[in-house]
């Protein structure tokens, strides 16, 4: 009754911000990323044992706080469920990123839970049922289990048995792909995503008509991608991050998770496709300050030159496109 896997995180370039179900998280909008490196990676070890008396999580080598493990224990109820077993369970779990770089993801996180609390309760669940199951801990996870570019399907159906992530390409078709991470911020976010993107559901004006643009900017994502056009992409990406952030920006109370450092990035990113008279680089932004900066390896010295000359930049990462979920 012990499995260990392991998952990397990954990034959006069509974003997930909205939820047509809470419960199920099922989201308004399909999204696409590329899953990352094994720089941005999580290792969980779960372990299942009737003598526990309660769930324990180890995070990075500490006890973790009571909220992090009561979130970690409402998953592992639905893979108890799931697999008809009560034991509680031990889960150890590591990231080769510190916490505190202020990209401590959820994604890699629920991926690599998923696949080792699933595997060690005695299911065998395929990808696509894998991706589901970890859609439950965070939206984003469900991404994570698969590697290359990987599209999230919102799906109709309301008991979310069309909603789930799927391939788009694999790992190795994008080779010269770069994600130039410039971490500008190392503090906790103060308001989660779950809890952002329901205030802007409710609250904003342009969420309705960030999705109908959404829909759009996924077909010609999808083709960029299959002919691996990154002139094409590269706009794309930009917008989607600006649309998401206006969405955000327009909910009341107001959702600021961009700061100066972050706009700075964004002129600077402008600047450079200018000077090159095409689109070098994509600016990105999730729900923080942080830049996630798409490029192709061949501009990558130089965007991580001009990165790391402006003021508010603290630490450069420069990840390609990794693989999927995997057992160790
Ligand atoms: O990972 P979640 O379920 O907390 O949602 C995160 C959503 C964004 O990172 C802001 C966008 C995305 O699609 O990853």
């Amino acid at each position: 009754m012990r499995a260990t896997a392991s998952a990397n995180s990954n990034i959006a370039i069509i974003k997930y911000w909205g939820q047509r179900d809470e419960k199920l998280v099922l989201p308004s909008n399909s999204s696409i990323s590329f899953t990352m490196d094994g720089q941005l990676s999580t290792k969980t070890t779960v372990e299942f044992d009737r003598l526990l008396a309660k769930d324990g999580l180890v995070l990075d080598g500490a006890p973790a706080k009571d909220n992090e493990t009561a979130r970690v224990s409402a998953f592992l109820d639905l893979v108890r469920k799931k697999a008809g077993i009560t034991a509680r369970a031990k889960v150890v779990s590591s990231n080769t990123f510190p916490k505190s770089a202020g990209l401590a993801s959820s994604a890699s996180g629920f991926a690599a839970l998923a696949a080792a609390a699933s595997k060690a309760a005695g299911l065998d669940l395929g990808q696509k049922e894998l991706s589901m199951l970890a859609r439950r801990g965070s939206g984003s996870a469900s991404r994570s289990i698969f590697g290359g570019c990987v599209e999230w399907r919102a799906g109709k159906k309301k008991d979310g048995t069309d909603c789930y992530a799927e391939q788009l390409s694999p790992p190795g078709k994008w080779r010269d792909l770069r994600n130039v991470i410039a971490i500008s911020s190392m503090d906790e976010k103060k308001v989660g995503s779950a809890a952002g993107m329901k205030v802007s559901a409710k609250t904003s004006s342009l969420f309705a008509a960030r999705l109908g643009a959404v829909e759009k900017r996924l077909a010609l994502v999808r083709r960029a991608v299959r002919e691996r056009d990154f002139e094409a992409m590269a706009p794309v990406i930009m917008q989607e991050s600006d649309s998401m952030h206006a969405v955000m920006l327009d909910s009341w109370p107001p959702i600021v998770y961009l700061n100066e450092t972050s706009f700075r990035i964004m002129r600077l990113v402008r600047e450079l496709n200018e000077s090159h008279g095409k689109y070098a680089a994509a600016y990105t932004f999730d729900a923080g300050p942080n830049a996630h900066v798409y490029t192709i390896a061949r501009y990558a010295p130089e965007i991580r030159k001009a990165l790391a000359e402006l003021s508010g930049v603290m630490k450069i990462m420069e990840c390609g496109i990794g693989e999927g979920v995997r057992f160790v």
